[in-house]
């Protein structure tokens, strides 16, 4: 049986009807860019995160700049993040003008470690920093009561990268709402998806959230006159009709999502292939939800000693897999300047060569995931 990574085909079924209205609204309209389409799905979308202003924009990448760059970060001034996430997370601070500064990750979570953030403010690195930038991983938020401590002690502000974390919670509060401002992507794949490039910032300062909107439109004020230097980041209206309806779905399916991964926890567990970890020998370590955090599962992460292996064999038998993400940041040639070195970041490195993601979206059936882990049992049991 072939077992996809990710059906969309499954998602647009049932909604096509919802989706076709939605556009043909916007056609109607001819509010192509911004308009009636993204102003509601701006304000549904704030209601739902319990947040005072989302501003919606055309990618998570331009989500990042905007809410640093309308947070005052720039030129002279630093940003921690974490050496593993998607590019983004990092290239967005140094778009923004500012330095970036890296610690290293949790092995449990693959989040950015509190502890090694207090380690490098500490160190000639730390002087310049002004913000930290965790970023809630494959759907589970970053430590935030000890991000909240470390920059209510230093002054700094927090900034979330939410790309992968629609409808996360830390302790009740949503992801989007715990930082200065935040970042969410709409990029195809994520939980909650756009069909095209689409993000937003998200904040409950109202002169960040004045400063993303202009600066999302060339930093206008009024029109054609230009308070700062901005760029076209601008969500367009077909973008924002699809995210409306499907705002609408997004905490059933990720209410499916977390069913889904309890279920491969209990059959890894039944198949004796679970290891306590946080690193693998033979078998495979299981993420988990650690407490506190309400996990959306935007991606099931497994850890294994021979991920390489054991992900060509699935693919050889038409199982779908990524890799999220085989180069830790400070590795990638084009950040080579950031004067880091391998062995640097031993977290980062040793999850970038052990993490392998399985299918999971919301409409994944039972039969699959059984394959799945029949597989990987499989290739456990002939290559040990
Ligand atoms: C963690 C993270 N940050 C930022 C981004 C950038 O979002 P986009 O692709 O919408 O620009 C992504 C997604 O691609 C992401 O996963």
């Amino acid at each position: 049986m072939v077992v996809p990574m990710l059906d969309l085909a499954r998602q647009y079924q049932p909604l096509h009807r919802e989706l076709l209205d939605a556009l043909d609204q916007v056609l109607t309209s001819r509010q192509f860019i911004l308009g009636d389409a993204v102003a509601a799905f701006e304000r549904a979308a704030a209601e739902q995160l319990d947040v005072a202003c989302a501003i919606g924009c055309s990618s998570g990448t331009d989500a990042l700049w905007l809410a640093l760059a309308a947070a005052g970060i720039g030129p002279g001034m630093s940003v921690v993040t974490t050496p593993f996430s998607f590019f983004a997370s990092l290239s967005s601070i140094l778009r923004a003008g500012a330095t970036a500064v890296l610690a290293d990750i949790d092995p449990v979570t693959f989040n950015l470690d509190p502890a090694c953030v207090e380690s490098v403010l500490g160190s000639h690195r730390g002087d310049s920093v002004r913000a930290i930038l965790p970023v809630h991983l494959y759907g589970q938020c970053a430590a935030w009561d000890a991000f909240s401590r470390v920059a209510g002690e230093r002054n700094l502000l927090l900034i979330e990268d939410a790309a992968q974390a629609w409808g996360a919670a830390w302790n009740h509060a949503k992801a989007g709402s715990l930082g200065n401002a935040a970042a969410f992507s709409f990029y195809p794949t994520k939980n909650l998806s756009a069909a095209g490039d689409a993000g937003m910032v998200t904040t409950n300062n109202l002169e960040i959230a004045e400063r993303a909107r202009m600066l999302r439109q060339h930093g206008m004020g009024h029109r054609y006159h230009h308070r700062e230097l901005g760029w076209n980041a601008r969500m367009d209206g077909f973008q924002g009709a699809i995210l409306s309806v499907k705002l609408k779905y997004i905490a059933g399916w990720n209410q499916a999502r977390r069913e889904l991964a309890a279920r491969y926890d209990q059959l890894f567990r039944a198949a004796g292939l679970a290891e306590d970890g946080p690193y693998p020998e033979h078998g495979v370590v299981l993420p988990r939800e650690v407490p506190g955090t309400h996990h959306v599962w935007h991606q099931y992460v497994i850890r294994s000693a021979r991920r390489d292996a054991l992900r060509e064999f699935l693919t050889a038998r038409g199982i779908g897999s990524e890799i999220y993400y085989p180069v830790a940041l400070h590795a990638q040639e084009a950040l080579r300047g950031l004067g880091y070195r391998e062995g640097d970041f031993p977290e980062a490195e040793r999850a970038a060569r052990e993490v392998l993601a399985l299918p999971i979206f919301p409409e994944l059936r039972e039969d699959e995931q059984q394959t799945v882990v029949a597989a990987i049992a499989d290739f456990l049991a002939t290559r040990q």
